[in-house]
C-alpha cells in the first residue's frame, strides 16, 4: 500500500515538475544537466562533491554564457548583460546561501538589506580606500616588521636550503599584517616567529569549510540535517583560544583608543568612532560584539583569501625562471634615487602587477558562487533570456577567468599578456576579472590586499630566488569550494640568493 501511494507521489511530481518547467520563462535557457529544470539535487550534488565551479568552465565553454543549473537557478558567464546587471545594487544577495555560509551575521558580507548595508560599508569605506591605504602610516609599520621578520626567515632557509611550505608561511605572513591593520602594532601577532596561533586558525578555517559544504549542499528535507551537523563546534579547546584572543585586543585597543594621535589610528580606531557617532545609546558590550564579528571577517579574508594568492603568486613564478628575473630586475630599479614614495612606486611596476594579475586570474582564491535575486522587475541576460523575478542567479570567478576568449589558453599563466597586449585588449580583460567581486558588493579590502601582496612579494624577489621542491609530490591544484587554498594543504618551495652580493635594502 505503502509503495502505491509513494509510485502515485513520484508521478504526480514528475508530472507537476513537467508542467511547471513548461510554463517556466526559463525553459529557453540551455539546461546544465538533463534534471536540472526539474530538481536541485544535481547543483547540490556538485557542491556537495566539491566540483561546482570546475564542472562551471567547462559547462559554459559547451553551452554558452548562460545556462540553467537547477529549477529557479541559473549560471552567468558575460559581463555585458551579465555579471553587470546581476551584480548591480537591484539584485540583492540570496539571503538563504549567505545565512548558511556562515555561524555568525549581521557583518557586511553577510547583509541583504540595501540600508543596512549601506550605513555599514560608509563606516568602512574610508580606512579601506585606495589613497588611504597607500598613505597609512600603521600599515607602513605593520608592514616593514613584518617583511623584516620574512627576511630574517627567509635568510635562514636559503642558507640551510630548507624545503618551505610557503602556503603557511604567506598566511603568516598576512595574518600578521591584518591583526597590525585592525588591531594596532603592539596588538599584531607574530605568527611568523611563533606559528601556533596560524595553526589554530588554520584548524578552525578548515573545519568551518566543512561546515559550509554542508550546509550549502543539503537542502530541503535535509535542512535539519544540515543545522545538526552544521552546528558542531569545530573544536571547543581551539575556538576558545581564539575567541580569548580576540576579546583581549579588542579589550586593549577600547583602552588605548581615546589616547591615539589621528596618524595612528587601526581599522578598530577608525570602526570604533563611526559606529558610536551612529549609535551614541548603544552599550560598549553590544558595540564591541558588532566590532569583533566585522574584524574576524577581515582577518580571515587576509589570512586565507590573501595567504592563498601570495603563495599561489610564488609557487607560479618558482615554474618560471624567466619571469622571475624579469620580476627581479624590475624590482632593483627601486633602488634608483626617485621623488615618489616607495609605496607608490611599488604600485605602478608593470610586470610586480601581471604577475599579480595573472595569479588572481589562475588561481582566484575565493571562486563564489555569490548568488543573487532577480528582482521582481526581473531582467534580460545575454541580451536574450527574459529571466523572471526570484530567480537566483550567479557566476563563478573561475568561470569567467578561464574563458577562452578574452584569455585566449586559458589554463596557462602567462604574465606577458598583459604587458604584451595593446591598451583595447587589456581594458577587455581587465573587465573580466572577477577576484574581488563587482559591483555594489564588490571587495572592499582590495587596495589593502595589493599593497600587501606587493611588498610581500618585493621582500621576497629583490635578494632572493625561489624553485619548487623536487621531492615535493602533494596536490597543488586548489580546492573546488568558496575558500580555494591548495588540495594538499601546503606548497613547498626552496629559496636561495641569486649572485653573490650585498642585499639591497627593502621596500
Ligand atoms: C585575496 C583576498 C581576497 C579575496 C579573493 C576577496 C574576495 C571577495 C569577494 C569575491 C567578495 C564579494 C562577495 C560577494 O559578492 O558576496 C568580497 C567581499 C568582501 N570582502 Fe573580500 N576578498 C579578499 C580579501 C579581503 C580582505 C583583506 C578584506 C578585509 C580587509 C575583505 C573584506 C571584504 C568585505 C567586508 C566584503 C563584503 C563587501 C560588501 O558586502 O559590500 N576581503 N571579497
Amino acid at each position: 500500500m505503502l509503495a502505491v501511494v509513494g509510485f502515485a507521489l513520484l508521478v504526480s511530481w514528475i508530472i507537476a515538475s513537467i508542467h511547471r518547467n513548461h510554463s517556466s520563462s526559463l525553459k529557453d535557457i540551455p539546461n546544465a544537466h538533463f534534471s536540472a529544470p526539474y530538481t536541485r539535487l544535481w547543483l547540490l550534488s556538485l557542491r556537495w562533491r566539491n566540483m561546482e565551479h570546475r564542472s562551471r568552465i567547462h559547462l559554459h565553454r559547451r553551452l554558452g554564457p548562460v545556462i540553467r543549473i537547477g529549477p529557479r537557478d541559473v549560471s552567468v558567464n558575460c559581463i555585458d548583460d551579465g555579471v553587470r546587471t546581476i551584480y548591480s545594487s537591484k539584485f540583492d544577495k540570496d539571503a538563504s546561501f549567505y545565512h548558511e555560509l556562515f555561524d555568525q551575521t549581521g557583518f557586511m558580507v553577510t547583509m541583504t538589506g540595501n540600508e543596512e548595508h549601506r550605513e555599514r560599508k560608509r563606516m568602512l569605506t574610508r580606512p579601506y580606500s585606495n589613497s588611504y591605504i597607500l598613505n597609512s602610516q600603521i600599515l607602513d609599520s605593520v608592514l616593514s616588521r613584518v617583511a623584516c621578520r620574512l627576511r630574517e626567515e627567509i635568510a635562514g632557509w636559503a642558507s640551510k636550503g630548507t624545503s618551505v611550505d610557503v602556503y603557511q608561511q604567506a598566511k603568516c605572513c598576512t595574518l600578521d599584517v591584518a591583526s597590525g591593520w585592525l588591531f594596532g602594532s603592539e596588538n599584531a601577532t607574530d605568527t611568523l616567529r611563533d606559528p601556533g596561533f596560524e595553526n589554530d586558525l588554520t584548524t578552525l578555517a578548515s573545519a568551518a569549510s566543512k561546515i559550509f559544504c554542508v550546509r550549502t549542499s543539503l537542502d530541503w528535507p535535509m535542512t535539519y540535517f544540515a543545522s545538526w551537523i552544521g552546528n558542531k563546534l569545530p573544536d571547543p579547546e581551539i575556538t576558545g583560544r581564539w575567541q580569548a584572543w580576540l576579546t583581549r585586543v579588542i579589550t586593549d585597543s577600547y583602552r588605548r583608543h581615546s589616547t591615539k594621535s589621528s596618524s595612528i589610528l587601526s581599522l578598530y580606531d577608525h570602526f570604533y568612532d563611526s559606529f558610536k557617532a551612529a549609535n551614541p545609546d548603544m552599550s560598549r558590550n553590544e558595540m564591541a560584539s558588532f566590532i569583533a564579528v566585522e574584524c574576524d571577517d577581515h582577518l580571515s579574508a587576509s589570512h586565507l583569501g590573501l595567504g592563498t594568492l601570495l603563495s599561489y603568486t610564488m609557487y607560479e613564478l618558482s615554474r618560471d625562471p624567466d619571469c622571475q628575473r624579469a620580476l627581479r630586475k624590475e624590482l632593483l630599479t627601486l633602488a634608483e634615487p626617485s621623488d615618489r614614495s616607495l609605496v607608490h612606486r611599488l604600485a605602478d611596476l608593470p610586470v610586480l602587477d601581471a604577475v599579480v594579475t595573472e595569479t588572481m586570474r589562475t588561481r582566484a582564491p575565493c571562486p563564489g558562487p555569490f548568488p543573487r535575486v532577480v528582482p521582481d522587475s526581473g531582467c534580460r541576460l545575454a541580451g536574450k533570456f527574459d529571466v523572471p523575478g526570484g530567480t537566483i542567479v550567479s557566476s563563478s570567478a573561475w568561470a569567467l577567468h578561464f574563458n577562452p576568449v578574452p584569455f585566449p589558453s586559458p589554463e596557462e599563466w602567462r604574465p606577458g599578456r598583459w604587458l604584451e597586449a595593446d591598451e583595447n585588449t587589456v581594458a577587455e580583460m581587465r573587465k573580466w576579472i572577477w577576484t574581488f567581486g563587482s559591483g555594489a558588493r564588490v571587495c572592499i579590502g582590495t587596495h589593502y590586499s595589493m599593497r600587501v601582496i606587493k611588498e610581500l612579494l618585493a621582500t621576497v624577489y629583490t635578494n632572493y630566488q625561489t624553485s619548487l621542491d623536487d621531492e615535493f609530490t602533494g596536490n597543488v591544484e586548489q580546492q573546488d569550494a568558496f575558500s580555494a587554498g591548495p588540495l594538499a594543504g601546503c606548497l613547498k618551495l626552496r629559496f636561495r640568493r641569486p649572485i653573490a652580493r650585498p642585499l639591497l635594502k627593502q621596500p
